[in-house]
């Protein structure tokens, strides 16, 4: 079902196999870091130099990514991608929203002295981890680091948990917005030489704001702003080529979603959010869907309801309890389809990839990669 007979339609392989950068998308745990991990560790397997970055991934899905310490830099994993020839690579890590942060005030601060002066700052230090859209900020930052200067054939992001697309997509932008702020402006009035009376105002807002959160961090607030003095640019210029490489054909937007009404309606309002800011959904993964237990047999082949008259036709045989299992299975999974089937056409021709539920969670290398076998088409779905 993951390839598509109709001509002209792509594959889930053929989209991820010509990216160069796939994100996955979508509302909270619904699957987008074990989708990341999978996606990553399939195109590794078939020779391509990858890179993961994960966020806030499962404890047990961190330790079979060799991801036992908050790094803020690829570490490699090991796997067939080692034997000589191979040509793979695979590489994962934890985004560490802090330290990305810091990253990025060294890259634009004008010397040392300004970098430390921001880094030492107790309201940047609080904002730099908490500040909504931080943590967005910084995957797509990581992304950006790791796309344009880092030498991998495909960086696959996993994106915060949030049931706003734009969270991710306008990051870059609401930071540099941030500092470019009016109120930002009528702090920095008395060192940019605006007219004086500006500078009365700016001290009688100060004031009425120290009432509120206390004079210290008002304080600390205006010598952040201080000590951002001429970094606005190199922040604006660094979030415009965030915004264009997200824009980018060869940038996948992978959008991750469960077969329940409500998320299927959540992926729908990310889709549309995503379209409004020109990008398009590449490829939908639905995941967690109900297994259909298809015949290999011919003996309970059609839907719930023609497998329920089969159960009735047998009441009282032994077989009749196992068809009345089955007709309840099939109409859940029919149930899923009929959820799922608005949003597959709001997508296409983006191909939509079905991932069953799965026994127990996805933890280890073993069970990603038999995933991957499904989302990939090779395990006959
Ligand atoms: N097909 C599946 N079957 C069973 N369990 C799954 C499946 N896919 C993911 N899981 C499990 O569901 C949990 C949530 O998955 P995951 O962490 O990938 O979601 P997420 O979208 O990244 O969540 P969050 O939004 O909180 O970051 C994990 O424990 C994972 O192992
Ligand atoms: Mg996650």
């Amino acid at each position: 079902m993951n390839r598509s007979d109709a001509a002209g339609v792509t594959t889930f392989s053929e989209v991820v196999g010509s990216s160069h950068v796939v994100v996955c998308c979508g509302s909270g745990g619904v699957g987008k870091t074990t989708m990341a991990a999978v996606i990553a560790l399939r195109a590794a397997a078939e020779g391509r130099r990858t890179v993961v970055v994960t966020i806030d991934p499962a404890r047990r899905l961190a330790d079979a990514l060799g991801l036992a310490e908050l790094t803020n830099e690829p570490a490699p994993i090991s796997g067939p991608w080692d034997e000589p020839g191979h040509g793979g690579e695979m590489s994962a890590m934890m985004l560490d929203t802090k330290a990305t942060f810091d990253g990025l005030v060294q890259r634009y601060a004008a010397d040392s002295e300004q970098a430390e002066r921001i880094l030492a700052n107790t309201f940047y230090e609080n904002i730099s981890g908490a500040l909504s859209g931080t943590q967005e900020y910084m995957a797509s930052e990581k992304l950006y680091e790791l796309a344009v200067e880092g030498d991998y054939d495909l960086v696959v992001v996993d994106t915060p948990p949030t049931r706003n697309a734009l969270d991710f997509i306008d990051a870059p932008q609401r930071l540099a917005h941030f500092l470019d702020h009016r109120l930002y402006k009528v702090f920095m009035a008395p060192t940019r030489g605006f007219v004086k009376a500006v500078n009365v105002a700016a001290q009688a807002l100060t004031r009425s704001i120290a009432k509120v959160v206390g004079a210290e961090v008002i304080g600390d607030a205006i010598a952040f702003f201080g000590a951002f003095e001429g970094m606005e640019s190199g922040f604006q210029e660094r979030a415009s080529h965030v915004h264009q490489l997200l824009r980018r054909s060869d940038t996948a937007f992978v959008l991750v979603a469960s077969p329940k009404s409500d998320t299927v309606a959540e992926a729908d309002y990310f889709a549309t959010e995503l379209a409004g800011h020109g990008i398009g959904v590449r490829a939908l993964v639905v995941n967690r869907m109900q297994p259909a237990f298809a015949a290999t047999d011919g003996t309970v082949a059609g839907g719930a309801a023609a497998i329920r008259a089969r159960a009735a036709s047998l009441e009282g045989t032994a077989l009749a309890d196992h068809y009345t299992a089955l007709a309840d299975a099939r109409q859940l999974a029919e149930g899923e389809e009929g959820h799922l089937s608005g949003l597959a056409e709001k997508v296409a021709p983006a191909p939509v990839v079905r991932v069953p539920v799965q026994a127990v969670e996805v933890t280890d290398l073993e069970h990603l990669d038999a995933l991957g076998e499904i989302m990939f088409g090779d395990a006959g779905n």
